[in-house]
């Protein structure tokens, strides 16, 4: 699968994501800017927080009671298509997932 990263000023970045590896772990290693996945995904930092594709978010698989709790303390404002960007990993329904950075993520 592959991802979508857009940044808030409009400009774009297309990944291929392997199988297993999260959305958060390979924005790091990719070095794109805006998801900071500090706790490294353990669910401990909510500073990998994205807005997932409006019309893509409701096929992923919905966040458990931990990501839920943690993305009431995200520092961009929370939406419905908010996320924890570790919790999300490939593959993914489509075959490419659109990811929004938000400004920020403390
Ligand atoms: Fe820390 Fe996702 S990387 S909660």
């Amino acid at each position: 699968s592959k991802v979508r990263f857009v940044q808030p000023d409009g400009r774009d970045s297309v990944i291929e994501v392997v199988s297993g590896v999260s959305v958060m772990l390979a924005a790091v290693r990719n070095g794109v800017p805006g998801i900071e996945g500090e706790c490294g995904g353990c669910l401990d930092c909510a500073t990998c927080h994205v807005y997932v594709d409006i019309a893509q978010v409701a096929a992923l698989p919905s966040p458990n009671d931990d990501e839920h709790e943690l993305l009431a303390t995200v520092a961009s404002p929370r939406k419905s298509n908010s996320r924890l960007s570790c919790q999300l990993k490939s593959p993914f329904p489509t075959e490419t997932l659109t990811i929004y950075v938000p400004e920020a993520q403390s």
